[in-house]
């Protein structure tokens, strides 16, 4: 029997890649889980009980274009966090079985065949979130990895990239604030890359999952420079989720928004081939999205984590507090030795960076880094940051 090409030559997955690094060794002492970006703090108390509530919501299907006071909620809330005018819920936003889906299935929907009789480029960050680049194959296009680096301060830039790479690129991901160094583009870095899809013709897919999870300034969206600058809406689609804002991966509730046709393309497909979220889920969705007080708590919670992490990795050489996310994203000789060790003498599980990134001929920007996620619980955080610490000082020491 025949297997497609298409995918069987991924890289092993990030997370089993970790564990067969680290299952031919013991634990160094009690497991400290930091490889994982899975925010543990608690969700809205509200949550179960709307589920419940709503529960005879499970005997019908969903919409496809979710429910209105859903829609009616996301598009209030866009515009009050990113000061929008008026965002149409009917034509403008649509609900999400999480960001994940609809980063992948708007490559479906919109990325062209061919492009100025050429192959379909899709460009993406490196290091990026995986399913950019899975997508990007699904549909036929080669995938581009643009280093984000700290030269660049960590933010691709794709202006850099050859005339004749942008004139068939159909589709550019990217993420901000950015998974996994916590670089925040500004509204100046969302202009310049909207000028750059005028002129290239492309679209622009903006992962803004961790937008509300910052240290001080909200991170800037790219719908508000797309009101700023007059760029025609549908270069343009903006992903967000609850996953990490309000501590609900599990409830799988995410959105796009965008210019109306491209929306409608988006619908359509999914229409065949989606799987809305429960309808319960989707009122609990609603009223996650119409509070703001559980995300400042959240947001102060991970502030201070992140304060923790300054005090205790702060003299180590090449220390980089990010502005947003929950990533810290450090400096190693080597990510993949640095994991392995760290596991070996101490039972802290971080990421080696070079599972998240692409080799590129300006070589691999993942290799000599860690991805440390600070979800664990403050006396977990402080050991582990503590054994991260002694580890990276006696790299330096030799
Ligand atoms: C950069 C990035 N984008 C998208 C997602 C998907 O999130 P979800 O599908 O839970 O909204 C994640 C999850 O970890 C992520 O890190």
């Amino acid at each position: 029997m025949q297997y497609p090409q298409r995918f069987s030559a991924l890289p092993e997955y990030a997370f089993p890649r970790l564990r067969t690094l680290l299952a031919p060794f013991p634990a160094g002492g009690d497991l400290v889980a930091m490889s994982i970006g899975e925010p543990q703090h608690r969700f809205p108390d509200f949550i179960p009980q709307i589920i419940a509530e709503n529960a005879d919501g499970f005997n019908v299907y969903p919409p496809n274009n979710g429910a209105p006071e859903l829609r009616a909620a996301i598009a209030r809330w866009l515009e009050t966090r990113f000061g929008l005018t008026k965002i149409n819920e009917d034509t403008e936003v649509f609900p999400l079985n999480g960001t994940r889906e609809g980063l992948f299935n708007a490559c479906l929907a919109l990325s062209p065949e061919t492009k100025n009789g050429q192959k379909p480029a899709i460009l993406m960050p490196n290091p990026f979130y995986q399913c950019y680049m899975v997508a990007a194959r699904a549909v036929g296009a080669d995938p581009i990895y643009v280093n984000a680096e700290k030269s660049n301060d960590f933010l691709p830039d794709f202006h850099a990239l050859p005339t004749e790479t942008l004139d068939r690129t159909t589709i550019v991901y990217m993420c901000s604030p950015s998974n996994p160094q916590g670089a925040v583009a500004s509204a100046e870095y969302w202009k310049n890359l909207l000028a750059l899809a005028q002129k290239h013709d492309f679209r622009v897919f903006a992962d803004e999952c961790y937008s509300e999870i910052y240290r001080e300034a909200p991170p800037a969206g790219i719908l508000a420079a797309v009101q700023e600058t007059g760029v025609d809406p549908e270069r343009v689609l903006a992903f967000h989720s609850l996953s990490k804002r309000s501590n609900l991966p599990g409830l799988r509730s995410g959105f796009v928004a965008g210019g109306p046709k491209s929306i409608a393309e988006l619908l359509q497909l999914r229409g065949y081939t989606g799987a809305p979220l429960p309808l319960p889920l989707q009122k609990a969705a609603a009223a996650a999205w119409a509070d703001e007080t559980h995300v400042i708590e959240n947001r102060t919670l991970y502030q201070k984590k992140f304060s923790l992490a300054d005090r205790i990795l702060g003299n180590v050489p090449e220390y980089r507090s990010p502005q947003a996310g929950f990533f810290l994203w450090l400096k190693a000789e080597n990510g993949e030795i640095a994991a392995l060790k760290l596991w070996q003498n101490s039972g802290v599980k971080v990421l080696p960076g070079a599972y998240l990134s692409h080799d590129t001929p300006n070589g691999n920007p993942g290799h000599e880094y860690i991805r440390v996620a600070l979800v664990a619980d403050f006396p977990d955080l402080e050991r582990g940051l503590t054994a991260i610490r002694d580890y990276l000082l006696s790299e330096q020491n030799g």
